[in-house]
């Protein structure tokens, strides 16, 4: 079958792979009918994540149709069309019965490597190194769900692929980024990076009743998207102060709560830091932690700073503003699955906008290579990338 996969940083090739084959009687196979390239590939990408192997197959927002079972009683049958979520769960660890699906005990492979790194193991991811269990992905024509009577869920009657595509992923990640930014009634909430997550973090928190939505981005496009998703006020992070700005729109209170949709990559900005940051950029290969430290900073004392932007490994925060502002700190990968059924209720009483992202879709995994580049170089007015692999 074809696949993308990494063979390094910036090589990713659109490779003829063995298929999958069940491996336990709790797995399905299933024909990709939609996958997506995340924000979170990009760090792949970009070799920011230790642990890949050449021709690691990559994806982990993708869905599709049962084509075989590990056993004839599976909770799923051939020809059932399910989403599945990136996260891979048990089911009957402690943490998947606390419903903290992103760190469940057991559906790690590599549970050993990751608690050496973390203290404790994550879940099991797909497509996302070996660090997070080493899984083939989902941007290929197929893929093997391990554990697929847990966290898959099947798609409801009369709702279409590009609907529900999201959940397995931005969509959930952008609503806790917002859960856990604390929202309250009339709040100011400033959001990093209008990308895919601060999309959806966007639409959440005006969900969840925000008053004043801050968006801080550069790019044309992605500024759109963020006043179509509710941003009443927008930083272009290039051109202006990030925090005089947030404290001349706040009037000086600073933001009730603050949340970074960019993660490891962000880009440099304003000043003569920003233009520090960019040249540093170019020499090292290293985590950027710009909009978290202009997060930390513009969020009011005793405010909530929600982190759903992606960290690999150590990197500096400044820990004296958190502890003398009084600020509280929450981030995660998603837990995915303890969205699944609210989110989608959302999307059924049309109260989110799941494809105006949709900027770039193909028919051919044979794209994906040049797909990849333009989504990280922001080119040709990329806001997301959808492929269908089987038309
Ligand atoms: N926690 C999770 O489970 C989870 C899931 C999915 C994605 N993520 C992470 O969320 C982050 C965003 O994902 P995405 O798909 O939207 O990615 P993306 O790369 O498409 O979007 C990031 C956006 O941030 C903007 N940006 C860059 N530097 C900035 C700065 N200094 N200030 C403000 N904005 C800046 C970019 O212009 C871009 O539009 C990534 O780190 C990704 O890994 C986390
Ligand atoms: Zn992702
Ligand atoms: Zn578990």
């Amino acid at each position: 079958m074809k696949a993308l996969c990494w063979h390094g940083a910036g090589d990713i090739r659109c490779d003829n792979v063995p298929d999958p084959t069940i491996e336990d009687a709790r797995d399905v196979i299933i024909k990709v009918t939609a996958c997506a390239i995340c924000g979170s590939d990009l760090h792949l990408m970009d070799g920011l994540m230790p642990t890949m192997k050449s021709g690691d197959v990559l994806g982990h927002e993708f869905m599709g149709e049962v084509v075989e079972t590990g056993s004839p009683n599976h909770k799923w049958k051939k020809g059932d069309k399910l989403v599945i979520p990136f996260n891979i769960n048990c089911g009957e660890c402690r943490q998947c019965k606390l419903g903290n699906w992103s760190v469940c005990e057991r559906s790690n492979r590599n549970a050993k490597m990751a608690a050496k790194q973390f203290g404790y193991t994550t879940a099991g991811l797909f497509g996302y190194s070996h660090i997070t269990g080493g899984y083939a992905g989902g941007q290929a024509e197929y893929v093997r769900v391990p554990m697929a009577d847990v966290a898959p869920m099947k798609v409801p009657e009369g709702m279409t692929d590009e609907e529900v595509l999201f959940l397995t992923d931005i969509f959930p990640t952008g609503y806790q980024g917002a859960e856990h930014a604390e929202i309250k009634d009339g709040d100011i909430v400033a959001i990093w990076g209008a990308g895919p997550v601060g999309y959806f973090a966007i639409q959440s928190a005006k969900l969840m009743g925000a008053g004043t939505i801050i968006a801080i981005e550069t790019v044309p496009e992605r500024i759109e998207l963020a006043k179509k998703a509710g941003a009443t006020h927008i930083i272009d992070f290039d051109k202006e102060d990030v925090y005089e700005r947030i404290i001349e729109i706040s009037g000086g209170k600073g933001a009730d709560s603050v949340i970074d949709c960019v993660g490891m990559e962000a880009s440099g900005g304003h000043g003569f830091a920003g233009m520090l940051d960019a040249a540093k950029e170019k020499l090292t290969r290293s985590e950027r932690t710009r909009a978290l430290e202009q997060a930390i900073r513009a969020v009011r004392p005793c405010g909530v700073v929600s982190v759903p932007g992606v960290y690999g490994g150590p990197v500096t925060v400044d820990m004296g503003s958190i502890v003398q502002k009084g600020l509280t700190m929450r981030s995660g990968q998603t837990h995915v699955k303890r969205y699944l059924e609210p989110l989608t209720k959302l999307i059924q009483e049309k109260k989110v906008d799941m494809t105006s992202l949709i900027s770039h879709r193909s028919t051919k995994l044979e794209d994906g290579p040049d797909l990849y580049k333009t989504f990280r170089d922001k080119k040709d007015g990329c806001t997301k990338v959808v492929f269908h692999p089987f038309g």
